[in-house]
C-alpha cells in the first residue's frame, strides 16, 4: 500500500521553502528538534559510512546549511554540490566558503543535473518535506552513476508504523506549518526505494525516530 500525502489543501513546498528562509540564520547554533538537531545526527551517521569511501563527486539534496557538506569537505577531496529550496539556507552554506564546493537553489523533484553525474547522492532530514518522494528517490537515482550510492536519513515514526504514518502525514501536516508531508519509516523508505529501482546495502535505526538506508543504483 502506498501512502503518499497528495493534500491539495496545502503547498508543502512552499511552507517547507518559508520555514527554513525565516530560520536559516540561526539553523546551525539552535540544537533543537525543529532545527539542526537531528540534521547532526543524521549527517554524522552519514560521514561514518562514507569515513573509508572514495568518490570524485557528491551531491547532497536539502543541503540546508551545509553541515554535511562542510564536514565530508574534510575528510574527502571532492567536487560537493548542495541544492537546497530554500534560498536564505544556500545564502548560509555560501558564507561558509567550503573548498571544492558549490550550492544551488533547487528542487529535490526536478535536479538541474545531467544523467549519471554523481558517485553519490545524500539527503538528509528533508525527504519527509518532499510531496512526491518517487519523483525524489527517481531524480536521486537518474543524476547518479551506475553503481553509485543513494544514503537517505531522515525522521521517521517511531511506533505503530503505518498507523503512525497516517497520523502524521493526515493529522499532523494538516495542522502544522513546517511543510512536513511525507514521514515514513525505515522499513517503508527500503520498500519506496527498491520500488524505485534501487538495490538495499544496508538500513538501519539510529534512534527511536531517526533512519539511514544506504542504497546503490544498480
Ligand atoms: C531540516 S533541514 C536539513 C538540512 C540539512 N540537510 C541538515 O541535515 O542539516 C531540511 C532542508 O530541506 C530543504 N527542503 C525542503 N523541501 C525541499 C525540496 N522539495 N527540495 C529541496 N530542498 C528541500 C529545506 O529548505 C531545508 O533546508
Amino acid at each position: 500500500m502506498k501512502i503518499t500525502n497528495t493534500s491539495k489543501q496545502k503547498d508543502f513546498v512552499k511552507l517547507s521553502e518559508e520555514w527554513f528562509d525565516n530560520q536559516a540564520k540561526v539553523y546551525d547554533e539552535t540544537d533543537t528538534i525543529l532545527y539542526s538537531k537531528y540534521g547532526k545526527i543524521s549527517c554524522k551517521n552519514i560521514c561514518d559510512y562514507l569515513a573509508d569511501k572514495t568518490y570524485q563527486t557528491l551531491l547532497d539534496v536539502g543541503c540546508g546549511t551545509a553541515y554535511l557538506i562542510e564536514l565530508l569537505s574534510k575528510t574527502h577531496d571532492a567536487k560537493h554540490v548542495g541544492l537546497d529550496l530554500a534560498s536564505e539556507m544556500i545564502r548560509q552554506a555560501g558564507k561558509k566558503n567550503i573548498d571544492g564546493a558549490e550550492f544551488v537553489v533547487g528542487r529535490s523533484d526536478g535536479l538541474p543535473f545531467e544523467d549519471n553525474s554523481f558517485d553519490v547522492v545524500t539527503c538528509s532530514q528533508s525527504f519527509h518535506h518532499y510531496p512526491d518522494t518517487d519523483k525524489a528517490m527517481q531524480e536521486a537515482f537518474r543524476v547518479l552513476k551506475p553503481g553509485g550510492i543513494y544514503i537517505l536519513s531522515d525522521t521517521g515514526v517511531g511506533f505503530f508504523r503505518m498507523f503512525g504514518v497516517m497520523i502524521d502525514n493526515f493529522v499532523y501536516t494538516r495542522f502544522g506549518n513546517t511543510g512536513d508531508c511525507n514521514v515514513s519509516y525505515l522499513n517503508k523508505s527500503i520498500r519506496d526505494l527498491k520500488r524505485n529501482g534501487f538495490e538495499i546495502v544496508k538500513g538501519e535505526k539510529l534512534t527511536t525516530f531517526i533512519y539511514t538506508v544506504v542504497a546503490r543504483k544498480r
